[in-house]
């Protein structure tokens, strides 16, 4: 049924959607690459990367993976449960593929908080999905069919540019992308 591959979507995602708007939210410090430039004379990652936004945001994905498998056992939902490596493999994985998704900005000469059409949409989706797959590949065999990531890739772009508009508007983002 469309309705449930569209929920199973959206709730095997939610570790990865969480990272990156936590990051935000806690972000700051000390960045990931020490202000360190590579021979093109361009920031590694650039300042909006940095280590507390990163752990933080790793570190809510997981915790929601976690919640999410309290709810799913106390209202007998039915719905996919989070194995350890497969909570780390979402919420790490989203922000290994925004990090990844800067490192190209900065070598494609974009600055800091410049639109990056698709890649910002869909960074954090393809390295979640492929570091989940490494490291809980039953799991995510089982939870991903060729449907739910069809849905996936259509949902996810849809869902984050609403999330950056509504963190925008209340002045968490300075972008709206
Ligand atoms: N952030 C962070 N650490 C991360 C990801 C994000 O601290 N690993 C915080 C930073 O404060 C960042 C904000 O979240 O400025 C918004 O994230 P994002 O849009 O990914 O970064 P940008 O500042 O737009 O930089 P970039 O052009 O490199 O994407
Ligand atoms: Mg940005």
């Amino acid at each position: 049924m469309v309705v449930e591959t569209l929920v199973v979507a959206v709730w095997a995602m939610l570790p990865a959607y969480i990272p990156n708007n936590v990051a935000v939210l806690a972000g700051g410090g000390r960045p990931i690459d020490g202000g360190r430039r590579l021979d093109d004379g361009k920031r590694i990652l650039g300042d909006g990367k940095t280590w507390r936004g990163t752990a933080f945001g790793t570190a809510a994905g997981v915790v929601v993976a976690l919640l999410l498998n309290a709810l799913n056992g106390l209202l007998g939902l039915g719905l996919p449960e989070f194995p350890i490596t497969a909570a780390v493999g979402l919420a790490f994985g989203a922000m290994l593929g925004d990090i990844l998704a800067s490192f190209a900005k900065r070598r494609t000469g974009r600055k800091r908080g410049a639109v990056f059409p698709v890649v910002d949409q869909l960074d954090f989706v393809v390295v979640a999905l492929l570091l989940t797959a490494i490291l809980s590949f039953g799991w995510f065999r089982e939870t991903f069919t060729l449907a739910v990531i069809v849905a996936v890739i259509v949902l996810t772009p849809i869902l984050h540019v609403g999330t950056n508009a509504i963190a925008y508007a209340f002045g968490l983002k300075d972008e709206p992308w």
